[in-house]
């Protein structure tokens, strides 16, 4: 493991997932959305991501034990083998599961050349070889912003979302993060356990 931090075999589970970091200036951006929605509809009721928190999410494994964890490492540095860096790009706005009954609102991953379809399949069939299940829902790569807590106001935040839109911004795919999310009452923690780089 490339790692920051390693489980310790006699603690419990740990919650786990691997991702994609995003640069600052599009953290920022996507935090200035956030901030223009939440002047816009007040009276909605959201948990909205930080924005040390925004990322995008290959695969979520939920809680794993240590050992499964390091197995789980192993897959993502086979997974990026002989891949290297390229760009995909944050655009657009859309919601989860529909606009009349809206629980996420994200941003939207534009993949053209489908680089980033070809890494998640190496992940989900290398973590596969490792023992995980692949992940039944197809991928559909987004940067969630909030999950909608109440139906008040949901709709019109909603509409609000998609109205803005997003302007498009390329973002450099340079590195691949196995992340740690611990739960707690002021939102999830996050601790980056490896970091696995994409070479020419
Ligand atoms: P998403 O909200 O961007 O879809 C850490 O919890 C990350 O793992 C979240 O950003 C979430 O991605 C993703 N994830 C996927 N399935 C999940 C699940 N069942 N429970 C919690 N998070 C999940």
């Amino acid at each position: 493991m490339h790692s920051k931090s390693k489980p310790d075999v006699n603690t419990a589970s740990w919650r786990v997932f691997c991702a994609l970091e995003l640069p600052q200036q599009t953290r920022v951006r996507l935090l200035s959305h956030i901030e223009k929605l939440r002047a816009l509809v007040p009276e909605a009721r959201a948990s909205w991501s930080r924005e040390s928190n925004l990322h995008l999410t290959l695969k979520f494994l939920g809680e794993t034990p240590p050992h499964l964890v390091e197995r789980f490492d192993s897959a993502i540095a086979r997974a990026v083998y002989g891949i290297a860096p390229f760009p995909i790009l944050a655009a657009g706005s859309g919601v989860f599961p529909r606009p009349r009954d809206p629980r996420v609102l994200w941003i939207g991953v534009s993949d053209a050349e489908r680089q980033l379809a070809q890494l998640h399949s190496q992940l989900e069939a290398e973590s596969e070889q490792e023992g995980f299940a692949r992940e039944a829902r197809p991928f559909h790569p987004h940067l969630t912003l909030a999950r909608l807590r109440s139906q008040r106001g949901a709709r019109e935040i909603a509409r609000a979302h998609e109205d803005l839109k997003f302007a498009p911004e390329e973002i450099s795919v340079n590195e691949v993060l196995l992340i740690r999310s611990e739960l707690g009452s002021a939102g999830s923690r996050y601790t980056t356990i490896s970091r696995h780089t994409l070479k020419c």
